[in-house]
């Protein structure tokens, strides 16, 4: 499968909603936090494919605006997390000429979350390989609201007319300035909805769900979803070429 996907149309951008570690974890009798743990290596493993077939970015969902509402003993284990895995992945990680991003609000996580995936940030910005992004403390419309307050208030200054207001104009204003919109989301766990990821970016991008829940899926799975990309027709709004 891996040749077959390499012969075609590489995505540039593939989002991945990490969804159903709770529902492994339970299936199996064991603490939802364990299938956080498991959903860890999933991750390590879907980066090095992504890597392997030359995708230049990844972003992966793997705290919401809205995961708050969870147990305060949940939210505090998936604050822990990013250091947990940083500690264990980012020396391969930085072998790999990995760049590490993150989108969200940084503003509003604990001292000590911010403090590791800072590190990480500093240690991997002069790497030119895959971009690895951490949707952490993200919503889509938090990330609209936010990017609207900039724009207002460029022109309460009279530094902007409204007029000068555009699509580009807002998306320059987004956590993902700097990066291309998704070609393709993943979103295992057999849930059908989005979720409030990346709203305005992927108003085009191609979506793909399975019922595989996040720590079982494997790197044939995502190679599948590769290839399944690779079989649509993007149009954009116009006609067929
Ligand atoms: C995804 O798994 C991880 C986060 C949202 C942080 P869940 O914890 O949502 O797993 P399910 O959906 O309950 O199975
Ligand atoms: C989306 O999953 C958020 C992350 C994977 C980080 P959720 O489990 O929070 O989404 P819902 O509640 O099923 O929509
Ligand atoms: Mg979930």
């Amino acid at each position: 499968m891996l040749k077959l996907v390499q012969e075609g149309e590489i995505p540039v951008h593939v989002a991945v909603i990490m969804d159903g570690n709770g529902r492994w974890a339970e299936r199996r009798g064991l603490p939802r936090i364990a299938g956080h743990k498991a959903g860890m290596e999933t991750l390590r493993e879907i980066i090095g494919c992504a890597d392997e077939i030359g995708i230049k970015i990844m972003t992966f969902f793997a705290f919401s605006t809205e995961n708050w509402k969870r147990p305060s003993w949940e939210v505090s284990f998936l604050m822990h997390l990013p250091e947990e895995y940083l500690q264990k992945e980012l020396t391969t990680l930085i072998k790999k000429n990995v760049v590490i991003k993150t989108i969200g609000d940084f503003a509003n996580l604990p001292k000590h979350t911010v403090r590791a995936v800072s590190n990480a940030l500093k240690l991997t910005s002069n790497n030119t390989g895959l971009i690895v992004n951490f949707a952490l403390n993200y919503g889509g419309r938090a990330e609209i609201v936010e990017a609207a307050r900039h724009v207002a208030r460029k022109v309460a200054r009279d530094e902007l007319s409204p007029d000068a207001i555009n699509a580009e104009l807002l998306a320059a204003h987004l956590y993902t300035r700097d990066i291309p919109d998704p070609d393709l989301l993943i979103r295992p766990s057999g849930e059908l909805r989005i979720s409030n990821f990346l709203l305005w970016q992927m108003a085009y991008t191609e979506l793909w769900f399975t019922k595989i829940l996040w720590p079982d899926f494997k790197k044939e799975d995502f190679l599948r979803a590769i290839l399944n990309f690779q079989k649509r027709e993007r149009r954009f709004g116009g006609i067929k070429k």
